[in-house]
């Protein structure tokens, strides 16, 4: 038995993903200043050996190549994020031109070969600077963050027809702030409550900073949604799934959508930094959300005994491979949304190379293909799913992973800064250009 052909419409988007301090490399070049990733990459203990994005991809140097590389594989979306640093390294105040020359300089050769710039404006490298003087949990990171904002779009917006202003926020307050996983490696709740609210308030700020100098343009916000299922049916893991959901997925989608924040403990000190008019501006419209989604988290309460572990299928980096969550984000997502376009802002799968051929990736494939099949399958049910970008483009620097975990579509020998396309590559390749994403046996897992 075999499952149907499932198509996308032609102005379907298809991408590919990647974000600055992972894949430029050149952190010295231009004027750029520091920023939280640099400093917090070259603290010992923060990284996996020690890696940092000093070289990463030197995508800043191969930006060519590596758009010619999207064009070979029929994508006509490149998702890429703007380093602050580089554009205003002193985080407000004088603008560096040599820096925002390269973001003209990429956009231009993308449109050449046309392929549509997404343009992210944050994607967790906030200038040192900035953080030295309070970073996210102060109040003045907004206005440093609207400012910006206005001059990326203003030297950008007369091209670029879609800007997001922030990747994840939820990851930023909570692993950077909260848990001190990540940059800036802080380490206090209520600093990532702080964070969460000035980051949606900047949010806000920069929508507007970009509809003023660039009307045309769609102006979007990209969040991670995990779905949260309860490990049993006693009640202290259904309570406990329900509130993880609360402070992750819909401490940013509540109020994006109007519905204010959920309900937080009294001891939390962090609301009397809602200033009025502030939920109205987080609230203002946006014209597309993005949705990054990998995988799922089933949640057991801490007040409960560890359940025997179950055999799930996971990736190499140990995510659960879990398509069928990809339609439960989107319903989710769609309950508050309505009829907001939406975008698959991020989705894809790390595993270790197979020593004879680094190109050849048939897990990967697996992966992409079961998860563009639960793609189809919500878009037939009328979700207003408006594009797909894989992250990622490239093998890259994975954060605290350093270059353990391989998420590209396309190898990358670091030694060499060589490419390779990998079948995955190729297998996305075939279902951009021709729309469809073929019949497989049911068998394999659909
Ligand atoms: C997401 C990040 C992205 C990448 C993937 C694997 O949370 O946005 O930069 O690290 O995870």
């Amino acid at each position: 038995m075999t499952m149907p052909d499932r198509s996308f419409p032609t102005d379907f988007v298809w991408g590919a993903a990647t974000a600055a301090y992972q894949v430029e490399g050149a952190v010295h070049e231009d004027g750029r200043s520091e920023s939280i990733w640099d400093r917090f990459a070259h603290t010992p203990g923060t990284t996996f050996h020690g890696d940092t994005g000093d070289v990463a991809c030197d995508h800043y140097h191969r930006y060519r190549e590596d758009v010619a590389l999207l064009a070979e594989l029929g994508l006509g979306a490149y998702r890429f994020s703007v380093a602050w640093p580089r554009v205003i390294p002193g985080g407000t105040g004088p603008v560096n031109e040599a820096g925002l020359d390269f973001y003209d300089r990429l956009v231009d050769e993308l449109l050449a070969k046309g392929i549509a710039p997404f343009v992210t404006l944050y994607h967790w490298d906030l200038p040192q600077v900035l953080e030295d003087a309070g970073g996210w949990p102060l109040r003045a990171t907004v206005d440093a963050f609207a400012e910006y904002a206005a001059v990326v779009a203003g030297r950008l917006g007369d091209r670029v027809r879609h800007f997001v202003t922030f990747n994840e926020p939820r990851v930023v307050a909570t692993l950077g702030y909260e848990d001190g996983i990540f940059a800036p490696g802080r380490h206090d709740l209520d600093d990532g409550l702080a964070a969460a609210h000035h980051l949606l308030v900047a949010h806000g700020r920069a929508v507007q900073a970009i509809r003023a100098v660039a009307p045309d343009a769609s102006v979007g916000i990209v969040l991670d949604i995990v779905p949260k299922q309860s490990a049993s049916t006693e009640m202290l893991d259904l309570e406990s799934a329900a509130a993880a959901q609360e402070r992750h997925d819909r401490w940013f989608l509540d109020p994006l959508t109007g519905r204010g924040y959920p309900p937080d403990p009294p001891e939390n000190s962090w609301r009397h930094l809602i200033r009025d008019g502030d939920l109205e501006l987080i609230t203002a419209p946006i014209d597309f959300l993005g949705v990054n989604y990998y995988t799922r988290d089933i949640v057991r309460s801490p007040m409960l005994p560890p359940l025997p572990a179950v055999e799930r299928e996971k990736t190499g980096f140990g995510w659960e491979v879990y398509p069928e969550g990809l339609g439960e984000v989107l319903r989710f997502v769609a309950s508050r949304t309505g009829d907001l376009p939406l975008y698959i802002t991020e989705n894809g799968a790390a595993y270790p190379d197979h020593p004879s051929d680094p190109t050849h990736d048939p897990e990967r494939v697996r992966y992409l293909r079961r998860h563009l099949a639960a793609l189809a399958d919500a878009r037939s049910t009328g979700i207003p799913v408006r594009g797909y970008f894989v992250w990622s483009l490239l093998d890259n620097f994975e954060w605290i992973f350093g270059y353990s975990q391989r998420f590209g579509i396309v190898h990358v020998d670091f030694a060499t800064q060589e490419r390779r396309v990998r079948d995955s590559g190729r297998f996305l390749e075939a279902v951009a250009r021709s729309g469809r994403l073929p019949a497989e046996p049911s068998t394999a897992g659909d």
